[in-house]
């Protein structure tokens, strides 16, 4: 991604920012504003929910966010020797504007960079290297698979283009009732299309190789979604954008953006896990019945319920992942939709690595390389060994090489075991294991995302990681049911589902 487009498109999204919203609204609204929502879930997504939500409706409104576990939910960080490291998501794309907004709205800052240097390993040998100069990289690439790297990045680049519509849809104010309909306004039935097919099949049919595919693509996908290219293309192609230059992550960690957006929105939070969601309907004087949903919960001072106006679901509905019980809802709703998460664990090791495992013909004091991704290699049992560095970098802060005790993060499918850790590294002084089920386990065709309004007022968030799991996507889908539940209240239909919005705001700008 160059810096030209970069800051083109970050003005363009600046300057319909200033349009405003507000602006821009048509009719006045008759319908009382809802007094009480709930979010359940203080992840990414529904901590930008509560932030929308409160843009969209107003000071008058109480928000309640419940959450079971901790803010952040998987954006989370691990403590060794003083310092934290990020275990769950981790890196932002510079094109996620949504991330962009909350750090510079939040008063955030970006973490300071620390250079990287990537390699491939197939289980027996590094087979391509980074180099520290551009060009080396550049003639490396160009040697080995042509002009395949170059095509890959225009390939994600033209993808991302189309991409951005979102944030002029949303800036708009336009809203969509299902992830499909999200995905065809972006980039029509050709984006559709890319869930239907694996990654390998889209880039064999757009002419890359299948060398490439297998020693450069397979090895950024496994590390970012855990599997193989037979994940679904538009998963993939994502996938493959956390492999531009000036990826970044918010100084202190990234769920500083939870909390953040939390308080920003003077929402409540409460520490409690939803049991039971339940569908109350009361006459109202003009006769109609209203719809009330009965929130249950459990939390350290035992059971209670409260009611709301607006339920969001802000958690995917997984095995595994929540357990909510829906009542009195015709017809019935499932506590679980299909499909399962993959499981990732992230080891975070404080040791040093044995270099000759990853290169037997290499000193150690001459190992620079800071990310080790891998080929598709069933004996090898992980999917990438990296460098970690802490949240925040101090002042004259330096990677520590390989041959040196250093924090390293190993993602792997399975948790290791000893012997396996005792292969990557030579001393353990600390380990630390998360176990993630950590994004949808794609495939293609990819089944239906289920729907984001699972009742007149009761919404689902987390259908978008069937489309692609990452911070950006929660939070543009939070951004989206905001809109979606403030239009729907006020019976704007006029701002929901609309066709051919690309050709219609060509002109706007
Ligand atoms: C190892 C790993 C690496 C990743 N790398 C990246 C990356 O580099 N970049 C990127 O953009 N994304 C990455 N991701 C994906 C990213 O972390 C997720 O897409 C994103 O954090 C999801 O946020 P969310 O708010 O939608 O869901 P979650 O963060 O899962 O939030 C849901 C919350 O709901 C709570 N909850 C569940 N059930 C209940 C209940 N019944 N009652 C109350 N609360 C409940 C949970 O405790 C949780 O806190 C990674 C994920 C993992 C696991
Ligand atoms: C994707 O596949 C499904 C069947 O699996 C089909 O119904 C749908 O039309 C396809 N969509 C596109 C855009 O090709
Ligand atoms: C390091 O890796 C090599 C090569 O796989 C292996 O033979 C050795 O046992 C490993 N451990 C140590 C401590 O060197």
């Amino acid at each position: 991604m160059s810096v030209r487009t970069l800051s083109l498109k970050a003005l363009l999204f600046l300057g319909l920012c200033q349009v405003g919203r507000r602006g821009l609204a048509s009719a006045p609204d008759l319908r009382e504003p809802p007094k009480k929502i709930a979010i359940v879930g203080a992840g990414i997504g529904g901590t930008a929910a509560a932030y929308f939500l409160r843009q969209e409706f107003g000071p008058g409104v109480k928000i309640d966010v419940y959450e079971a576990d901790t803010v952040g939910g998987r954006l989370a960080t691990e403590n060794i020797e003083g310092r934290d490291y990020e275990t769950g998501g981790s890196i932002i794309h510079p094109l996620n504007l949504h991330m962009k907004h909350f750090v510079d709205r939040l008063g955030l800052s970006v973490r300071a960079d620390v250079p990287s240097k990537m390699a491939i390993f197939d289980g027996k040998e590094l087979m391509f290297e980074e180099s520290d100069w551009f060009i080396v990289n550049f003639l490396r690439m160009l040697w080995r698979y042509g002009f395949n790297a170059l095509r890959m990045h225009m390939w994600v680049e033209g993808i991302l283009d189309k991409f951005m519509r979102i944030y002029q849809y949303q800036q708009f104010s336009y809203s969509f009732s299902s992830a499909d309909r999200l995905v065809h306004a972006m980039g029509g039935d050709e984006f559709l299309a890319l869930l239907n097919k694996t990654l390998e099949e889209a880039m064999l049919a757009h002419g890359f190789s299948q060398t490439f595919i297998n020693e450069i693509v397979t090895p950024i996908s496994r590390v970012n979604y855990g599997q193989s290219v037979r994940l679904h293309a538009f998963a993939g192609s994502v996938s493959l954008a956390g492999a531009d230059s000036g990826l970044w992550s918010v100084d202190g960690g990234n769920k500083r953006v939870c909390s953040g957006l939390l308080y920003h929105s003077k929402a409540e939070l409460i520490a409690a896990r939803v049991t039971n969601i339940a569908l109350k309907t009361r006459p109202s004087k003009s006769g109609t019945i209203t719809n009330f949903y009965e929130v249950n919960y459990v939390g350290d001072s035992g059971p209670a319920h409260s009611l709301y106006d607006i339920v969001v679901l802000a958690t995917p509905l997984h095995q595994g992942l929540s357990d909510i019980a829906f009542s009195g809802f015709s017809p019935s709703l499932p506590s679980h939709f299909p499909g399962r998460y993959h499981q990732t664990v992230s080891t975070l090791v404080l040791g040093r690595l044995n270099v000759s495992y990853l290169d037997t013909k290499r000193k150690p004091s001459e190992f620079l390389v800071s990310d080790v991704f891998t080929t598709d290699n069933e004996k090898l049992g992980i999917s990438s060994v990296s460098s970690l560095d802490p949240v925040h970098i101090t002042h004259g802060y330096s990677r520590p090489l390989a041959h040196q005790t250093a924090v390293w993060k190993v993602f792997s499918p399975e948790p290791l075991t000893e012997e396996q850790l005792k292969t990557l590294f030579i001393s353990q002084e600390h380990v630390v294991e998360k176990r993630w089920l950590a994004y949808p386990s794609y495939r293609a065709p990819e089944r239906r995302p289920p729907p984001f309004i699972l009742h007149h007022n009761l919404y689902y968030l987390s259908p978008i990681e069937w489309v692609a799991s990452a911070m950006e996507m929660s939070a543009l889908s939070a951004r989206n049911i905001a809109l979606l539940a403030y239009h729907r209240w006020h019976g704007h239909t006029a701002k929901v589902d609309q066709e051919g919005l690309h050709a219609r705001l060509r002109g706007e700008l």
